[in-house]
């Protein structure tokens, strides 16, 4: 197709003209053109939308001042719209040293965004909350690690939106169709098959891992993966989370796990791959290994729960620290959003976990908090993407290892590398 080539509704048109107010004037403007250079050939509606423009490192007084202007103007989101991690913690950003100027533009993002009628979940795992899409629906959602779950574990559709584009088709309630909302976009196109031994041994800790791995090796081709026996809903977050951070992956299908791939011959859609990767226990290792940077030794930070932990996970951390002290000099932080948080203090979890010393850090995660007056150099970690960003963004050496080995490293004080 050509740019330009858009057919539009009178509807659209009307909106183009700005006959539904200046927001969705915008929002039709950008997303046009954005389909026209993708090669769209027109607009289709959306079931949800998932924002990242409303954590203030991300959005900054840039995003304050567009978020400012879209409210003056009436804006309102179109269908089902939330919130991605916000750069605090809302109601204990002094207990993690987050200055005070800074919460407070967080503050107005939130405040801003809310006026638009978007739902403050404030979390990267919306979709077992408030915000959960079906198979095949399309969508409009940013924030990596959800869209390659949604899109794989689901069979939602969705590319991978930006910040304000994802907010444009929120207020808009459309997309222009190109990419993964075409059947024929989501065909695999290489084969990762895991050998005999691996395959048999394939546990928690291996889905980050594999994620790492398929987001390096894949580029932007989708891949298929054979030799996965079966996964519940947490490691596929796992899994999902770390491909997004190693590489552009929006869709990975499992073989016998994932909707869409019941078999390897369907997910390919009958066509050969264009490439074909084996990968066994020495390329695991090894990928393992790449993921800390550092051998083990001290730590000043455990960060747990990325992406946000489910209620599930936390039962597991308040069994694992029972009766049990965090070494003072540690920090244990364990990420999740408001609604679990509610539901395990209710079950008694976060009681367990506070007891031992640990925090309970919610609506936010260490990746998105200014967190420079602590003063980390060490930090652990079980998730694939805590180990690919923290580096930068917290600026601190990773160490990559199971929850269990995480939960001992802030008991004893020290990790020990294997
Ligand atoms: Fe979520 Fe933060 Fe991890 S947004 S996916 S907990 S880096």
């Amino acid at each position: 197709k050509r740019m330009a080539d858009m057919d539009l509704t009178e509807e659209e048109k009307r909106i183009l003209e700005g006959e539904e107010g200046e927001p969705k004037r915008i929002s039709i403007r950008i997303l046009k053109r954005i389909g026209e250079i993708k090669g769209a050939d027109r607009f289709i509606p959306i079931a949800s939308a998932h924002l990242v423009g409303c954590s203030y490192q991300i959005a900054g007084e840039a995003g304050i001042e567009i978020y400012k202007k879209l409210a003056e103007q009436g804006a309102r989101v179109s269908v089902p719209t939330t919130l991605d991690p916000g750069s605090i913690d809302f109601e204990r950003w002094r207990e993690f040293k987050t200055p005070e100027e800074y919460a407070e533009r967080q503050i107005i993002i939130g405040d801003l965004l809310e006026k638009m009628g978007v739902i403050p979940l404030w979390t990267c795992t919306p979709y077992y909350l408030l915000n959960v899409p079906l198979f095949g629906q399309d969508l409009a959602w940013s924030e990596s690690s959800a869209v390659v779950f949604v899109n794989s574990v689901i069979g939602a559709r969705t590319n991978r939106m930006s910040a304000y584009v994802d907010l444009c088709a929120s207020i808009l309630g459309k997309v222009p169709r190109f990419g993964l909302h075409l059947p024929e976009e989501r065909r695999g196109e290489i084969l990762v098959e895991l050998d005999r031994e691996l395959s048999d041994l394939f546990s928690d800790v291996h889905f980050p891992v594999l994620g790492y791995l398929i987001g390096q090796i894949a580029e932007d081709k989708i891949p298929v993966i054979a030799g996965i026996k079966k996964a519940n809903f947490d490691q596929l977050k796992a899994f999902s989370a770390a491909a997004a951070s190693t590489g552009s992956a929006a869709l990975c299908h499992i073989v016998g796990i994932t909707p869409e791939a019941p078999s390897s011959e369907r997910a390919f859609s009958g066509r050969d791959p264009v490439k074909r990767i084996r990968v066994g226990i020495n390329e695991m290792r090894k990928m393992m290994e790449s993921m800390s940077t550092y051998d083990g030794g001290e730590v000043d930070v455990v960060g747990i729960g990325c992406p946000h932990a489910s209620i599930d996970q936390i039962r597991r951390y308040a069994e694992l620290l029972r009766g049990r002290k965090i070494k003072e000099s540690v920090e244990l932080w364990i990420c999740t959003n408001e609604m679990v948080e509610k539901m395990a203090r209710r079950m008694s979890y976060i009681d367990t976990i506070e007891r031992a010393g640990g925090k309970m850090m919610v609506g936010t995660c260490l990746n998105d908090c200014p967190l420079s007056k602590w003063n980390f150099q060490y930090l652990v970690t079980d998730s694939g993407k805590f180990a690919y960003y923290t580096p930068t963004t917290v600026g601190t050496k990773c160490y990559f290892t199971t929850t269990k080995a995480c939960i001992e490293a802030a008991i004893k004080g020290r990790i020990e590398g294997e």
